[in-house]
């Protein structure tokens, strides 16, 4: 199935290292960081799952929930976690959903048969609280993601979200925003009473806190 950015996340029911869980019902109020793996028991996913545990107060700090998914079972899952513990120095408490069938890995699009035919690319899907599908990004198994950036999209998503604005080329918390050319002037005068630079019509950028 092929997902789009706008769509709801379709939702599952699923074994995981927490036990049976339900997508939407997990996920309540919250953000969801939802990405796949392609094995237990691989380095670059021991990784990549020992920085996510590492992160666990930035994700929380930004309202959002962890959720891994490779296609093992959760026996596996829970004896992995030990190793990725041990050797990423870290306590990992979110849940990693079980799919030995495929069948969350099928639905999401995770297998590029290129790559694997029964494990799952390393996918990256953000889910807003309203279940709604706001970023995806599809990395091959051999590279590892950046978790500097999968905060800062979060953090733009969120700002873009409550300030009606959108975010230039490499920007980060801090930085100035643009003013989406949706917004006229005369509009643009009452959300940003702040002003903005205007380097050209369509190219205005301002501050926001
Ligand atoms: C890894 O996590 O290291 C990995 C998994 C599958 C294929 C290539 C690398």
């Amino acid at each position: 199935m092929s997902l789009h950015i706008g769509d709801t996340a379709p939702d599952f029911t699923a074994d995981s290292t927490i036990g049976e869980i339900s997508l939407h019902e997990w996920a309540g109020d919250s953000w969801v960081f939802f990405f796949s793996h392609p094995a237990d028991f691989t380095p670059v996913c021991t990784t990549e799952m020992g920085r996510t545990a590492q992160l666990a107060d930035q994700f929380a700090a930004r309202n959002t929930k962890p959720l891994g998914l490779s296609t093992d079972t959760a026996a596996e899952h829970l004896k992995w976690i030990s190793d990725v513990n041990e050797t990423q120095h870290t306590s990992l408490q979110f849940p990693i959903v079980a799919d030995p069938d495929l069948k969350i890995a099928k639905l999401y699009d995770m297998i590029h048969p290129e790559e694997s035919e029964t494990a799952a690319v390393r996918s990256v899907f953000i889910i807003d609280p309203d279940k709604k599908l706001r970023l995806t990004m599809t990395y091959p198994m051999n590279v590892g993601r950046n978790f500097d950036e999968i905060l800062r999209v979060i953090d733009a998503l969120q700002l873009s979200d409550a300030k009606n604005i959108a975010t230039p080329a490499d920007w980060n918390p801090g930085k100035k925003v643009i003013i989406p050319p949706s917004i006229k002037n005369d509009e643009a005068k009452t959300l940003f009473p702040q002003g903005w630079d205007e380097l050209r019509p369509y190219l205005r950028l301002t501050d926001v806190t």
